[in-house]
């Protein structure tokens, strides 16, 4: 069946996984894909995780189905977090949220969801974006279209040019918008910019799908839902993919959650009806364990604080590695400016590095970085940084 065919590329994120696994150089760094490492390179399990998982294993008695929409106290959880306790998206029963297999199993669930009653509609992504998105869009038989985002010259937005392409984008199709700490570049829009973005959504009447995988990594858990809050308060249909895996190092486990959000609770009734079949001829119903166990951490107090200073810890080392990386290259005479790294957000770092650069320092020195120049920063540690900074510089100073 195969003979003719040709062999698929891999994976543009986690086929570089593949390629650092059977890499036999000991000083081989991955700075690919988004996993947090903490500074021995480990990707330790969270303790307020261990402590949930540890009293789950005592108290379950169980492994019947989930329902197709997963854990109920699960869902409560996680539209806790995405709209604040207080939220009237909340009272008003106007989100449908669903444990979804990862945020990726979000984007596709929601994906699938949106061709289903809008067939013709195409997703506008962002320039650039997170490598799997057009894939998942694409999958689910989705055309795709970019808008303008980051602006190489000024290593920021290009507010103005994703304004106007905003602008022009017609109702009824879908635009990807990511909450925080954009993947890949770092680089988020302010308050003022949201609410221009949001203005637009409503007087166009094209649908938002949020991404927010980073919930934690920008300022706060609080501080980096504004974007969600914004829509929800504008009272139209939107979407939200987000994802434990990086906020409670929930990676293996797939626990992530699709929330659509209707005008009213008659039509997130209808949505949640639509969302379950769509699940069902897909994967049937959610993996148990990662949804009790983030719950199990959301809805203990103790538990819940802890985790807010273990995010706080993996944010802080992140930010710690950006300036080290940024002084590093800075001390080794490296010409280039590279001081916004220390200004952009979350995991990685867009670091202009070119396709060039990336392929050499794989080729040379078994650095393995992210076509395009996306860094992880929590791949660096006091142990790498030293030989990933002189590789950057020989590369550079060639
Ligand atoms: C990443 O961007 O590296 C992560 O979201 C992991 C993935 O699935 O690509």
């Amino acid at each position: 069946m195969w003979k003719e065919i040709e062999a698929a590329p891999a994976d543009a994120i986690l086929g570089l996984t593949e390629a650092f696994k059977s890499d036999s150089n000991p000083n081989k760094v991955n700075l690919g894909v988004g996993v947090f490492k903490d500074d021995e390179g480990n990707t330790p399990i969270l303790k307020c995780v261990k402590t949930a998982e540890e009293k789950l294993v005592k108290t379950e008695t169980s492994k019947g189905y989930l329902p197709i929409s997963g854990s109920p106290a699960y869902a409560a959880a996680v539209q806790k977090l995405l709209f604040g306790a207080d939220s009237e998206v909340i009272a008003a029963k106007r989100a449908s949220t669903i444990h979804s297999p990862g945020g990726t199993g979000a984007l596709r669930v929601g994906a699938d969801l949106l061709k289903k009653f809008s067939p013709d509609a195409t997703l506008w992504v962002s320039t650039p974006t997170w490598a799997n998105h057009k894939g998942i869009f694409s999958a689910a038989g989705f055309s795709i279209k970019d808008y303008p985002y980051y602006d190489a010259a000024s290593k920021g937005v290009d507010f103005e040019g994703m304004l106007e392409a905003l602008n022009a984008v017609p109702a009824g199709n879908v635009v990807l918008l990511h909450v925080c700490c954009h993947n890949p570049t770092g680089v988020d829009l302010s308050g003022e910019q949201w609410d221009q973005v949001v203005n637009v959504a409503v007087s166009k009447g094209w649908i938002p799908f949020l991404d927010f995988a980073y919930q934690g990594f920008g300022d706060s858990i609080e501080g980096d839902r504004g974007a969600v809050e914004k829509f929800a308060a504008a009272g139209i249909d939107f979407l939200v993919a987000s994802s434990f895996s990086k906020n409670l190092g929930l990676y293996n486990e797939r626990t992530g959650a699709l929330t659509v959000v209707s005008p009213n609770a008659a039509e997130a009734a209808v949505a949640m009806s639509h969302i379950k079949t769509t699940i069902r001829v897909n994967y049937s119903n959610p993996p148990a364990h990662g949804g009790l166990a983030a719950s199990g951490v959301l809805t203990d107090a103790g538990l819940y604080d802890q985790w807010i200073g273990e995010v706080a810890e993996m944010r802080e080392r992140i930010k710690a590695m950006r300036v080290a990386l940024v002084d590093g290259l800075a001390s080794r005479g490296v010409k280039q400016d590279f001081s916004f790294i220390k200004e952009q957000r979350g995991m990685f770092s867009f670091s202009g590095l070119s396709n060039e650069t990336v392929a050499w320092l794989k080729e040379n020195k078994s650095i393995y970085i992210v076509n395009g120049g996306r860094i992880n920063l929590a791949g660096l540690t006091s142990a790498n940084i030293d030989y990933v900074c002189d590789s950057i510089a020989e590369a550079l100073n060639a």
